[in-house]
């Protein structure tokens, strides 16, 4: 089990100064709305990704009127405490361990994992493809160096591409020396995520299946269905067939930048026929199960946050979702609640639960 024992936040967001220390299995952050209690979730997920859940925009979590913000957490490592730090200074970022800057960021993802559960999650079943790959190549990325290394290179060699398009259209050169360089490098790192990927969704459904019914008590089939344009040909080929019509548009077209999962409850699409209730059960089912792969993948248990979830569920899906998350396949669990007392009565009294008030 991974754990993070203590964190002091520096110039983030609406915190000055300011440490805590995380003793139990299970902390509560309570206070008013705009307390802070989101922010400082979020510190714990930067400190585990580099990266804030909720923003894109790194400068956003600088403290008003300041120039940079630092964070700093103390780990234990299954046994060995281990120091994280994280500076952020005028777009210039800055992870240490131990007092050690990394040589490259990734070599820290992946080292401390955690999953976020936040109200505005539902947008993974709602909205577009993008964020169900961004979620999934989350996930790959921090079991498998080479496919983020990969996708990396993908996303860059596809800009490039995209630009060649361009410039085509413009003032054509006729060169496809360089198009076919580019289109070499797709199609090798595209068959390579392509197939993790495939994989990936192999192991992952019955973890799925399993939390939705736990959470859900009801008997409907669930699924996710990878839907790839590799499926029919390589990317190889797809990208010389679709030439023509790349020209046109002056953007690819085609390759694993365009995949999606489709979910579905008994044969039919999640997002378009599903109710309220059971989206809401698949979105928790979705995020227990990547907790499930990633501490089966890496070892260890990653660490649970729950943004203000109680809020939103009804009393049976609240009963089913402790249970699960009580057990012992999950570890250390920081959540956020307007409601202390909701949380003590949620748990038990002889639940081993600290409060931190705002
Ligand atoms: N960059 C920033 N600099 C200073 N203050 C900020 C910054 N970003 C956000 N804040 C402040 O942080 C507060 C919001 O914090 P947060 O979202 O963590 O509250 P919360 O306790 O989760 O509230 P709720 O119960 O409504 O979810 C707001 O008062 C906001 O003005
Ligand atoms: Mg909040």
């Amino acid at each position: 089990m991974n754990t993070l024992n203590k964190i002091t936040l520096l110039q983030f967001r609406n915190y000055g100064a300011a440490t805590y220390a995380f003793n139990a299995p299970v902390t509560c952050i309570t206070g008013l709305n705009g307390s802070g209690k989101t922010n400082l979730l979020d510190a714990v997920y930067y400190l585990c990704y580099t990266k804030s859940y909720f923003s894109a925009y790194q400068q956003n979590s600088v403290q008003n009127g300041t120039d940079g913000f630092r964070l700093e957490g103390i780990f234990n490592d299954r046994g060995r405490a281990e120091t994280i730090s994280c500076k952020w200074k005028q777009g210039k970022k800055e992870i240490m361990a131990d007092g050690q800057e990394y040589e490259r960021l990734t070599d820290h993802i992946g080292k401390y994992a955690a999953v976020m559960i936040a109200p505005d999650d539902m947008e993974l079943i709602n909205d577009g493809s993008e964020l169900r790959r961004k979620w999934v190549d989350s996930i790959l990325g921090q079991v498998d160096r080479e496919y983020l290394e990969r996708l990396m290179q993908y996303q860059r060699v596809l800009l490039q591409r995209n630009a060649w398009l361009k410039l085509q259209a413009q003032k054509p050169t006729g060169d496809s020396a360089e198009l076919e360089f580019y289109d070499e490098k797709l199609a090798d790192d595209g068959a390579y995520i392509y197939e993790k990927r495939r994989v990936f969704i192999r192991r992952f459904l019955p973890i799925l299946q399993d939390f939705y019914h736990r959470l859900s008590g009801g008997r409907e089939q669930v699924t996710a269905v990878y839907e790839s344009d590799l499926e029919k040909n390589t990317l190889a080929i797809l990208l010389k067939q679709g030439l023509e019509h790349d020209m046109r548009l002056q953007r690819t077209l085609r390759g694993i930048h365009k995949d999606d999962w489709d979910f579905v409850l008994n044969e039919l699409s999640l997002k378009q026929f599903g109710s309220q209730g059971q989206k809401k059960s698949f979105l928790f089912a979705l995020k227990l199960a990547q907790y499930a792969y990633l501490s089966a993948e890496q070892g260890h248990l990653p660490i649970l946050l729950l943004d203000d979830i109680f809020e939103k569920l009804d009393q049976n899906r609240m009963e089913a979702l402790l249970a699960i998350i009580k057990g012992p396949e999950f570890g250390q669990v920081i959540l956020t609640d307007t409601h202390p007392e909701r949380i003590r009565q949620a748990f038990g009294a002889d639940a081993e639960i600290e409060f931190i008030h705002l």
